[in-house]
């Protein structure tokens, strides 16, 4: 049976994924570091789906058990998607350096880490798909989240220099810049609802663009329009707006 691992397994967008692969019987392993909603989610996912499903521990921030994480898998998935993320709090973390640190560490170092492991070996089976769940926001730097965007961007130049090099070997990566999605994340933010996503339908396009081999997947397309538009700004009358 094919399978998928999920990074981040609690998350919304990564509950629709598993939905999604589950729906067309792929075998999921959820990982992640909330045990009991783990469990609530393998214990659905079976009954809904008749697959089989199992969890994993897993932390991002801890970088030091990534080897031995996947080492420790029963059998590596053919697919892996990496999902967890922290907002985290812009204010706090412009007077608070250990909230800095945090959002870079989760959507960035805890990311490259995880998957530089898993990568090096889907490159030695010569086979195996990367999904990595980016964001817009790491298209250009803006006062209101500029910590979370440039590990975006970070991650995103990541999975961009990832794809080049497995290309060769057999091993697709796509890149996810899903938008604004109505998950926990966004809980209580003003989202405009013409450019917000369900998780659901972040689920679908990321697994027919997985069976498309896509390299970077928008979400709803008007986002790539919108990020052309903040992108081509001159730095001049950026730099004054409020964003
Ligand atoms: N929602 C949006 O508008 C949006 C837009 C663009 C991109 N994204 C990205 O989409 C992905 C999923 O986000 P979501 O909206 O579904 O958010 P969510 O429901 O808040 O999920 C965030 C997930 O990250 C996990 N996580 C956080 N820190 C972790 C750590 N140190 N170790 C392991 N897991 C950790 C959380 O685990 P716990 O349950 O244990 O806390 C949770 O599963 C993220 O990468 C996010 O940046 C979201």
């Amino acid at each position: 049976m094919p399978s998928i691992l999920i990074l981040g397994a609690t998350s919304d967008i990564a509950q629709a994924i598993a939905a999604s692969f589950a729906q067309r019987k792929f075998d999921v392993v959820l990982a992640g570091r909330n045990v009991s909603e783990l469990d609530r989610i393998k214990n659905d996912l079976q009954i809904r789906y008749q697959i089989a499903v199992s969890r994993v521990h897993f932390e991002a921030e801890k970088m030091a058990t990534h080897i031995e994480f996947v080492n420790t898998l029963p059998q590596l998935p053919q697919i892996t998607a990496c999902v967890f993320g922290y907002l985290g709090d812009q204010a706090k973390a412009e007077q608070n350096v250990e909230e800095a640190l945090q959002i870079i560490t989760v959507n960035y170092v805890g990311a490259v880490s995880i998957l530089s492991v898993i990568a090096n070996k889907y490159e030695h089976q010569k086979s195996g798909t990367i999904i990595g769940i980016s964001s817009v926001a790491g298209e250009r730097g803006r006062q209101s989240n500029y910590f979370y965007g440039s590990a975006k961007a970070g991650f995103t130049v990541f999975l961009d220099g990832l794809r080049n090099r497995l290309f060769k070997s057999n091993v697709h990566v796509m890149t996810v810049k899903p938008g604004f999605v109505n998950t926990k994340m966004t809980a209580g933010l003003p989202l405009p609802k013409l450019l917000t996503a369900q998780p659901n339908q972040v689920g679908e396009a990321i697994y027919k663009a997985y069976l498309k081999k896509t390299n970077t997947l928008h979400v709803l397309w008007i986002w790539k329009w919108i990020m052309l538009t903040i992108a081509s700004i001159p730095e001049n009358i950026f730099k004054k707006m409020k964003l």
